[in-house]
């Protein structure tokens, strides 16, 4: 289970929620279902709407990063993945700072998504 806890200054409160393990739920349909208002178009990784940025509970523990090369493109595109970023996400499961969470699934890790309320401004 991973604790998600969604943080931004359009919201009164930090708000956490629980992914249950095996769930594949993204982040933004997580964020859909408990009325966090993460702004989004597309929910396909095409329009970077749902730009949030990702700080993990232990940093120094590697994940299960999948990026797909459409989210990889988004980010580069955006200028917030450097080509080390990808390459530690893709050689060494270390995660990028910033992602699209319409394409992010959570797994084990307790993770605070933060995201400004602009569309992409994460
Ligand atoms: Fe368009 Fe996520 S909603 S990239």
């Amino acid at each position: 289970m991973a604790n998600i806890t969604f943080s931004s200054p359009i919201m009164h409160e930090q708000k956490t929620v629980y992914a249950v393990a095996g769930d594949t739920k993204t982040i933004l349909a997580l964020a859909e279902e408990h009325r966090i208002p993460i702004p989004f178009d597309c929910k396909d990784g095409n329009c970077a709407s749902c730009l949030i940025e990702v700080t993990y509970a232990e940093p120094s523990v590697k994940k299960g990063i999948h990026l797909t090369e459409k989210e990889k493109a988004k980010l580069r595109e955006l200028g917030k993945i450097t080509a080390a970023e990808i390459e530690d996400a893709e050689v060494r499961d270390m995660p990028p700072r910033y992602r699209l969470a319409c394409q992010f699934i959570a797994r084990d890790e307790d993770v605070t998504v933060s995201f400004t309320g602009e569309p992409g401004g994460a």
